[in-house]
């Protein structure tokens, strides 16, 4: 079910694994030191570029229905990272999250990385996913809108913060 090396395309976007290049590690530098990004995100990193990146490796290698992709822009620059992983203390429950460059916002990126992401995502059998949003980030209930997810209200279940759920469901299978 996928390989660690696997590139998702849509029509302006190539979805390909951050590597630990100079390029990738000084843009995910960029991108995860930006209050305006991180603010959202509950934080800045802990752990350096590099393991961020193993990590998400190691994500997509023990399940290759998730991932974190750097979302690279018809230019060859990544705009961001567009996510697919499991929710924590959940059951099951596995999370989409898009995380953009300020100087990528406004291009409608994130939302066409997620739809592919969640098209692969639904044909690999996935049954449902779900978004979580920090009250009062419009930029992404936008998103989660855009892609036609049902807002669950605000909830504590996951984070130990108050969030904003999402869900979509995969289209049912008529045999
Ligand atoms: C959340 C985030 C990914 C949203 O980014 P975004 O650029 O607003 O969202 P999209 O990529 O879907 O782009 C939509 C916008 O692009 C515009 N757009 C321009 N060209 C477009 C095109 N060709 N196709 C579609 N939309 C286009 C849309 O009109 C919309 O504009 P608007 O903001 O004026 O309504 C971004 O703000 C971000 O990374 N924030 C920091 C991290 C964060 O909060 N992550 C989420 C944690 S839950």
């Amino acid at each position: 079910m996928g390989s660690a090396d696997e590139v998702v395309c849509t029509e302006r976007l190539r979805l390909r694994p951050w590597s630990t290049s100079p390029a990738d590690l000084a843009r995910l530098e960029d991108l995860y030191g930006r209050d305006e990004v991180t603010g959202w995100l509950g934080g800045p990193p802990t752990v350096s570029m590099a393991e961020l990146v193993a990590r998400w490796h190691a994500l997509h290698e023990a399940d290759g229905c998730h991932g974190c992709w750097a979302v690279q822009r018809p230019d060859g620059v990544p705009a961001g990272t567009l996510l697919l992983k499991p929710l924590p203390h959940g059951v099951g429950e596995v999370e989409i999250g898009w995380h953009l460059h300020p100087d990528s916002w406004g291009q409608g990126y994130a939302t066409e990385a997620a739809r592919a992401v969640i098209d692969r995502a639904f044909g690999l059998g996935l049954p449902e996913v779900y978004a979580v949003v920090r009250p009062g980030n419009d930029r992404s209930l936008a998103v989660c809108r855009r892609l036609g997810m049902a807002p669950l209200g605000r909830m504590r279940h996951w984070y130990d913060v108050e969030l904003e759920a999402f869900r979509l469901m995969a289209p049912a299978v008529v045999e």
